[in-house]
């Protein structure tokens, strides 16, 4: 079986312009010689962390729901694609109730120091981070920034890359501009590509 790529989308619109930016990366990846796979975070049921800490002790979560599957996926993905629109100046909802649920992830690696991520996966896991925002500020991507760097670490990703688009109020449809649709496409394949030359 080939590489696994995992692309994310937080944003709640199946077929909008943070979606179009994540299928044109996760193409790139296809393209490169990847298995993908695209989660749509809005679709899935999750609830936010209750703070049980049921993971203290355990590599999974005591709340059974859709995250559960996901623990697994994200032991084995081989690199990870997510994409996002900024919401309240951070990370929408749904996609911050997904990452908080990796708190499973925290506990495994930080507190009983073993980490969920197979060693030999570690060294070859990167993440691509693509971000769109409505406001053309400098600072509109800071706090999405540093929940997406948190994210990585804590599942033992490299953030390897990242492509932010501002101004999407002015631009509207991401599709007028086609230096950000090939930029994704050629990060995604890019991505792909790092993991087949790493091939023994
Ligand atoms: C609830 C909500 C909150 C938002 N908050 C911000 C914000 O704080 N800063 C910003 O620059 N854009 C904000 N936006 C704009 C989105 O980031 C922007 O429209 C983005 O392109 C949406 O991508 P999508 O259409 O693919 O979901 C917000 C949009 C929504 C719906």
């Amino acid at each position: 079986m080939g590489f696994h790529v995992v692309g994310v989308l937080g944003s709640p619109l199946a077929g909008g312009n943070t979606a179009k930016l994540l299928d044109q990366a996760l193409s790139g990846a296809r393209d490169a010689g990847c298995d993908v796979e695209r989660i749509d975070v809005t679709a899935m049921t999750i609830s936010p962390c209750r703070e049980i800490f049921y993971c203290r002790e355990h590599e999974t979560c005591a709340m059974k729901d859709d995250m559960i599957p996901m623990y697994r996926k994200f032991s084995e993905l081989d690199s990870l694609v997510v994409a996002t629109p900024v919401m309240t100046m951070g990370i929408p909802g749904a996609l911050k109730s997904f990452i908080d649920r990796f708190q499973v992830f925290f506990m495994a690696k930080f507190m009983r120091g073993k980490p969920l991520v197979p060693e030999e996966k570690k060294a070859h896991r990167r993440g691509l981070y693509i971000g769109l925002s409505g406001m053309n500020v400098p600072y509109v991507f800071d706090g999405a920034k540093l929940t997406m760097k948190s994210f990585f670490t804590i599942i033992d990703v490299e953030y390897w890359d990242e492509i932010l688009t501002r101004d999407m109020d002015t631009i509207r449809d991401i599709t007028t501009r086609p230096d950000v649709m090939e930029a994704a496409y050629r990060k995604g394949y890019r991505l792909g590509e790092l993991l087949s030359e790493e091939k023994p």
